[in-house]
């Protein structure tokens, strides 16, 4: 595996392989990987001839009171993981190869509407900065298609997009959420917790197929089952940042016509926020 922490090394790389005709998939990551990403990269290796992985806490998409500083940083641990999954390159850039004028002084992406509520609402600014390394990412690897966890939702949506709107040339695949034994996503934050939040934790999985299984049989009556659903999780421990049932496609409060719904979450366990999700076809 090709370790590269310059845009030129990389492009040295990619160009490469592309004048062998061998195509490249992408996978963005902020590292201390987890068996989520390397799903994702091993989608990518089934998709594409070679598979580019990059590993950057990108500081632009955390909001000032936010986690930057303690976002784990594990890279050793990480290359040997990428090794064993066949990564043919980790992108490993440092904030000035990613940002050389600084954060302000810089041309962003934003994806409004999509953009402006759930996460986006609870965190301002934080899928501008998103969009933004995430155009910057592509554009310096310039991939075939590029992997991305159903976990975070509407970051996929959001990159959907931008992909779309910005007219470019990669596929964008959706890859469904890993889980621990117990229904709990995988997240680095995840290793924020105790074992016995931990354990807690794995209550969210539980409501969201409870709500799920309701709605499945009929119930319509979605403020009732969030209103349910938040009043459980904070029974065990949980804050509530937001629990709805939107509209896949608008991320609008769903409505009885609306066929594709998903169930979003995201809850404090202290400081730590651990967002959800689950989709339902009615
Ligand atoms: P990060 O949180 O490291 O996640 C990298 C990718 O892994 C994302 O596409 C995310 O949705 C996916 N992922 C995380 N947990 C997963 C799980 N349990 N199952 C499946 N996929 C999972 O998301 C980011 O980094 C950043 O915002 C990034 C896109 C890299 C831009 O900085």
């Amino acid at each position: 595996m090709k370790v590269v922490d310059s845009i030129s090394a990389l492009r040295t790389t990619v160009n490469a392989w592309r004048l062998n005709g061998e195509t490249v998939g992408f996978v963005p990551t902020m590292g201390n990987l987890h068996d989520g990403h390397l799903k994702l990269v091993k989608k990518a290796k089934a998709h594409n001839d070679r598979v580019v992985v990059s590993i950057f806490v990108n500081p632009m998409q955390f909001g000032a009171n936010e986690d930057l500083d303690a976002y784990p940083r594990t890279i050793e641990e990480d290359k040997a993981k990428l090794i064993s999954v066949g990564a043919d390159a980790v992108f490993l850039p440092s904030v000035a190869e990613m940002y050389p004028a600084g954060l302000d002084a810089q041309t962003f992406v934003e994806v409004p509407g999509i953009s402006d509520s759930h996460c986006g609402a609870s965190r301002p600014g934080h899928f501008r900065g998103v969009a933004t390394v995430v155009t910057k990412l592509f554009n310096m690897v310039q991939p075939d298609d590029a992997f991305f966890g159903e976990k975070d939702f509407q970051q996929l949506q959001v990159i959907r997009a931008l992909a779309h709107d910005l007219s470019m040339a990669v596929r964008i695949h959706g890859v469904p959420t890993e889980r621990e034994a117990s229904g709990l996503a995988m997240s680095s934050r995840n290793g924020y917790l105790t074992e016995a939040e931990k354990a807690t934790a794995s209550a969210i999985y539980e409501e969201m197929q409870r709500v799920k299984s309701s709605i499945e049989k009929g119930n319509v009556n979605f403020t009732a089952l969030e209103e349910t659903m938040i009043a459980n999780l904070e029974a065990k421990g949980f804050k509530n940042d937001y629990c709805q049932v939107v509209n896949a496609s608008t991320f609008q409060a769903a409505r009885e016509i609306d066929k594709e719904l998903v169930l979003l979450v995201a809850m404090f366990m202290g400081k730590t926020r651990l967002i959800d999700n689950l989709q339902i076809t009615r």
